[in-house]
């Protein structure tokens, strides 16, 4: 497939330990590192028409400093919070603050797991949210977001 010139700016966004992937709980998260979520979304936004910026770090208040600095320059946020899914307000306000679509991806299925992994402070306030599907969530994530705004600019 030939690249077009970028329609939509997309930003990936993972929160704590995620930079451990491919070594962290492989039976969990499995062997593919976060330099694989990265570049293999890359090279798919490049060919649904996006560009993607990355950003992964185990501090909150730098993932809401990103987050914040998308305001006005993204159009979509997909974003695995980690560990902070289960415990950040800041990281959910930032969101709402920046009024940007997001889609929430977990690698595992958090359901399935520890009852406090159940909740998640992004679920309500995501458009929509994949979990249990492995890294490939990241792309069907991404497929699915720029469909969305597809969509919603031909409207
Ligand atoms: C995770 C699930 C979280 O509960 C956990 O803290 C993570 C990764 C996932 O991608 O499955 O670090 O978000």
């Amino acid at each position: 497939m030939t690249e077009q010139a970028a329609r939509w700016r997309v930003l990936i966004v993972n929160g704590p330990n995620l930079n451990l992937l491919g070594r962290r709980e492989t039976g969990i998260y499995g062997q593919r590192g976060l330099e694989w979520i990265e570049s293999s979304c890359r090279e798919r936004a490049a060919m649904l028409g996006a560009e993607v910026a990355c950003f992964q770090s185990n501090h909150e208040g730098e993932l809401v400093e990103r987050i914040q600095q998308a305001m006005g320059q993204t159009d979509l946020i997909i974003i695995n919070p980690a560990a902070y899914t289960h415990t950040s307000v800041a990281i959910r306000d930032a969101l709402l603050a920046v009024g940007v679509p997001v889609i929430e991806v977990h690698i595992s299925n958090i359901h399935k797991r520890e009852p406090f992994r159940r909740h998640s402070y992004v679920s309500d306030i995501a458009e929509g949210v994949i979990a249990g599907l492995g890294v490939e969530g990241y792309l069907l994530a991404l497929e699915g977001g720029i469909r969305r705004l597809d969509a919603a600019e031909r409207q």
